[in-house]
């Protein structure tokens, strides 16, 4: 896995933006994965200020990640809303090209399969933006998922619910407890993952995903079969990293 390293998370989502832009190079019609929580709010708003300098995305695909089963659409903490209100907005997407799982649909095992089936029409997926959970996870796929996992519904763990609270005035009563998710299969099929993490509360998550063994009570480590992974972190996400794992010029 490459690590990038910046001080803080505006300059990590500067630097995972400048990564994303030089990977999709003169693509015109990428196919883009995209996170929804704090974590790529910062990447966010530097692509914005790329596409508001001539970086062109409108023909861009992009698949959510996740949303949360039974929250209506509407919601402003679904991730339809997120996705609206945080990169098809500020990236100048176009809306017809921009899935998310059907978190409301009254069969979700076959949403699910839908959403598989959009995506591999879709010839896979090109770059995937991820943030990771303190608790290891990628996507919704919490500890205890397997490698070959893919699109379905899984439960949220208590971590996840306490975490995600911030987002439903605090009140974990309030968060969903299921989840359509893209497998970690699924994630592992794209062909470029660009991860990022800022803050101390991710350090420990980062470190066992980078040098640990690959293991689904720390889903993220299993982004070590990856070939084409880029962590991006700030000097908080990267505290507990071995400096066997931080780049070379790491502190000077
Ligand atoms: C969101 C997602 C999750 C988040 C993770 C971190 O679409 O799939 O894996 O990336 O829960 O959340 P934040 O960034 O809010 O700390």
């Amino acid at each position: 896995m490459r690590i990038l390293l910046s001080p803080d998370a505006t300059g990590a989502g500067v630097a995972a933006a400048a990564v994303i832009a030089s990977s999709l190079g003169d693509r015109p019609a990428p196919v883009l994965g995209v996170a929804t929580g704090s974590s790529p709010q910062p990447l966010y708003r530097a692509l914005a200020d790329r596409v508001q300098a001539g970086l062109d995305l409108a023909r861009a695909t992009a698949f959510a990640l996740d949303e949360y089963v039974g929250l209506p659409v509407d919601h402003p903490e679904s991730y339809h809303s997120v996705i609206a209100r945080e990169v098809i907005g500020p990236l100048g997407l176009d809306p017809s090209r921009v899935h998310v799982p059907e978190g409301v649909s009254a069969d979700p095992v076959a949403a699910a399969a839908r959403y598989e089936a959009l995506i591999a029409a879709a010839g896979g997926v090109d770059l995937q933006i991820l943030g990771i959970g303190a608790n290891g996870h990628i996507g919704f796929n919490e500890p205890g998922s397997v490698p070959d996992s893919r699109t379905r519904v899984v439960d949220l763990a208590p971590r996840t619910v306490a975490d995600n609270s911030r987002f439903f005035d605090g009140d974990a009563g309030l968060v969903p407890t299921r989840a359509l998710t893209q497998g970690i299969g699924t994630i592992l099929e794209s062909r470029e993952i660009v991860l990022i993490a800022w803050g101390e509360s991710k350090a420990d998550a980062v470190a066992r995903a980078v040098e640990g063994p690959q293991t689904a009570e720390l889903p993220a480590s299993f982004l070590q079969r990856h070939d084409r992974v880029t962590l991006v972190l700030d000097a908080a996400a990267a505290s507990r990293l071995s400096s066997a794992s931080l780049p070379v010029d790491a502190g000077r």
